[in-house]
């Protein structure tokens, strides 16, 4: 009875975890649609995200134009206002490569917020090079990821596991803004990487 009532309690908690907006106020589920991009030999199947080690030339289809290996899921969610969430967990299941995006949140005319992953299971910021957790995206871990983007108050928070882990207090504003998630190995990431993304979701406020 004890161990029963440990598993169901067990379950409802993870249930609880898993899906549900953080952060204050109430938060409103929204269902954006999203496109493909599967650049220079970076390919999407289903939830899993695959980039080969180096780029194979190609330059052409929806955000290859730079060559970079991509394999994302663009979400049209593009918003000017607002307070917006983004939430889903990661789980890297196999990995050569190193310094590669997996979730941006990006404005239509600009980059912002690009989350990247190193070998050793770093998380940082892929332009200001900021540290943001050490060691939790180890291969075969999954790992919980919510962004919330206020444009009213111009700031960007980034929860890992539940956890606020980064903020920035300065966040653009005045473009249209949209999130990405998948793979995306910038100038100094390569592959091989395979990642899935699950129970992505957006709220607003
Ligand atoms: C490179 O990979 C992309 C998919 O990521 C594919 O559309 C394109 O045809 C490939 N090009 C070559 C030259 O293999
Ligand atoms: C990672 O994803 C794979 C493929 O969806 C799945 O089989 C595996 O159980 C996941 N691992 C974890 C720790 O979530």
């Amino acid at each position: 009875m004890i161990a029963k009532n440990f598993l169901l309690t067990t379950a409802i908690a993870t249930l609880a975890l898993a899906g549900s907006p953080v952060g204050s106020g109430q938060w409103t589920e929204v269902h954006p649609e999203f496109h493909l991009q599967q650049c220079a030999g970076g390919e999407v199947s289903g939830d899993s995200y695959t980039l080969p080690k180096s780029p194979n030339g190609s330059t052409s289809g929806s955000g290859c134009r730079n060559g970079h290996l991509r394999a994302e899921r663009s979400y049209e969610n593009h918003y000017t206002s607002g307070v917006h969430q983004f939430g889903g967990e990661f789980n890297i299941t196999s990995l050569t490569g190193t310094h590669i995006a997996l979730k941006q949140t990006h404005g239509v005319n600009s980059n912002f917020f690009i989350m990247g992953i190193k070998n050793n299971g770093d998380i940082y910021e892929i332009h200001s090079g900021r540290p943001i957790a050490s060691g939790v995206a180890k291969v075969g871990t999954t790992v919980r990821i919510n962004t919330i983007h206020d444009t009213n108050k111009k700031t960007y928070a980034l929860y890992i596991n539940g956890k606020l882990s980064y903020t920035d207090d300065n966040a653009p504003s005045g473009d249209a803004y949209y999130d990405k998630c998948g793979a995306y190995a910038a100038t100094s990431g390569y592959g091989t990487i395979t990642v899935n993304w699950d129970d992505v979701q957006f709220w607003t406020q």
